[in-house]
């Protein structure tokens, strides 16, 4: 794309742009294998950490991959501390609440290096807790209270039972919580059709804003896209919404969603949008080690697995990754108060049109922070 060249401020708009483009290409990566042909939501910002947690204590050949994966091209002194700021600015957001906690939970007589607890605590504020994985339901029941805690109450079962055996050494977990209304409140709802496939006819309760609303757009030859603003613009929800009624895969399949953000983080592209939604929920549930292993982490989930940096002891290896999300979308987000959106009215004149963009086929959506991490990303069919 090209709305970047020239005056490009996205440098200054606090996007590292390393870790940035590390994010974007991994979270399209597991677009591709999980949600091109059917509605998803996963996080990609708690995939990074807990993936990072397990590189801080990972050596050699399964360092290696882990970084590969998540942080190509950045400097090592870079990794933690860049997954450590945003942990501590996450607690600063005065409009949205972003909630992301850690905790790992250990089988009593695994030995840990006292340097995997002190650097854990010092990047992630990790919590170590001891636990008896040979009682099974007592150790899911006890991560389950956690996670359901960390992340109010939307997930009451995420760890079953039969996951845990005697092999289990360790759970490491990173739960994530986001809630947010938007700037500009959705006014009206009403149903209509949603075109999920050739074949399929999906009726959505649809919101609008019967207000034109001056937002972050842009459009290319295959797609055009939103941003939707959360309060206080703390966060944002773009819509990627391919021009082609059915043209989810193709777009995905040929986005580079590095270059993408790079444009949207510079921000230039305004326009008055009158925007038409469906409302939506989706749950997923991701076993992730085939996914890891098709982006080349390999080692971490086999014999040669080398976690000498979390015990020296004990030879360890991951043997599982979780990961459960929900996202719900209404026309307020969730409370009802007031808003003082910043709505842009035309004072006189002649003004031209507005665009209309109206969501009613197979989309993607990304929600990102201030600084471009990935706090959420899915594709939505109906
Ligand atoms: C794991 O990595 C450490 C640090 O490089 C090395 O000393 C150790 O021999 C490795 N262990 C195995 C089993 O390869
Ligand atoms: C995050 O906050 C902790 C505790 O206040 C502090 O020790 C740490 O240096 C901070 N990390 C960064 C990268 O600012
Ligand atoms: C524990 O691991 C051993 C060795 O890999 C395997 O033979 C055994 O079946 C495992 N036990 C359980 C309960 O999965």
């Amino acid at each position: 794309m090209s709305q970047c060249i020239g005056q490009c401020q996205w440098e200054s708009n606090n996007l590292n742009s390393t870790m940035a483009n590390s994010q974007a290409d991994f979270t399209m990566n597991l677009l591709r294998i999980n949600g091109i042909n059917s509605s998803t939501i996963l996080s990609p910002i708690s995939i990074f950490i807990a993936l990072a947690m397990a590189y801080l204590g990972a050596k050699e050949n399964t360092a290696a991959e882990i970084r590969n994966t998540i942080a190509k091209g950045i400097f090592e002194e870079e990794i933690h501390p860049y997954f450590s700021s945003f942990l501590n600015y996450s607690k600063s957001y005065e409009n949205i609440r972003l909630k992301s906690v850690n905790r790992i939970y250990f089988q009593n007589n695994l030995k840990i290096q006292q340097r995997y607890f002190d650097e854990m605590k010092k990047y992630y504020n990790n919590e170590f807790e001891q636990i008896d994985f040979r009682q099974p339901s007592d150790a899911a029941k006890k991560i389950n209270k956690f996670v359901a805690k960390s992340t109010n109450d939307r997930f009451l079962n995420f760890m079953s039972p039969s996951a845990i055996n005697s092999n289990t050494s360790m759970i490491s977990i990173n739960a994530i919580y986001f809630k947010a209304d938007w700037e500009n409140i959705f006014w009206a709802t009403f149903e209509a059709d949603f075109y999920s496939s050739p074949k399929k006819i999906t009726k959505v309760q649809m919101m609008s804003q019967d207000t034109r609303l001056y937002l972050e757009y842009f459009e290319t030859d295959e797609y055009e896209i939103i941003g939707l603003p959360y309060k206080e613009r703390e966060a944002t929800m773009y819509i990627i919404l391919p021009k082609e009624r059915f043209g989810l895969q193709k777009v995905m399949n040929g986005m580079d969603l590095s270059e993408l953000q790079k444009s949207l983080a510079a921000q230039q592209h305004w326009t008055n949008v009158n925007v038409k939604l469906p409302q939506f929920q989706i749950k997923s549930s991701f076993n992730l080690v085939k996914t890891l292993q098709t982006l080349g982490i390999k080692d971490a989930f086999n014999e040669n697995a080398n976690f000498s940096g979390i015990s020296k002891e004990e030879k360890i290896k991951l043997s599982n990754i979780v990961h459960k999300t929900f996202i719900k979308i209404d026309e307020n987000g969730c409370e009802a108060a007031a808003f003082t959106g910043v709505l842009f009215h035309w004072t006189s004149g002649i003004h031209p049109p507005p665009k209309s963009f109206t969501v009613d086929h197979p989309f993607l959506f990304i929600i990102a922070d201030k600084k471009f991490n990935f706090l959420f990303a899915g594709t939505f069919f109906g």
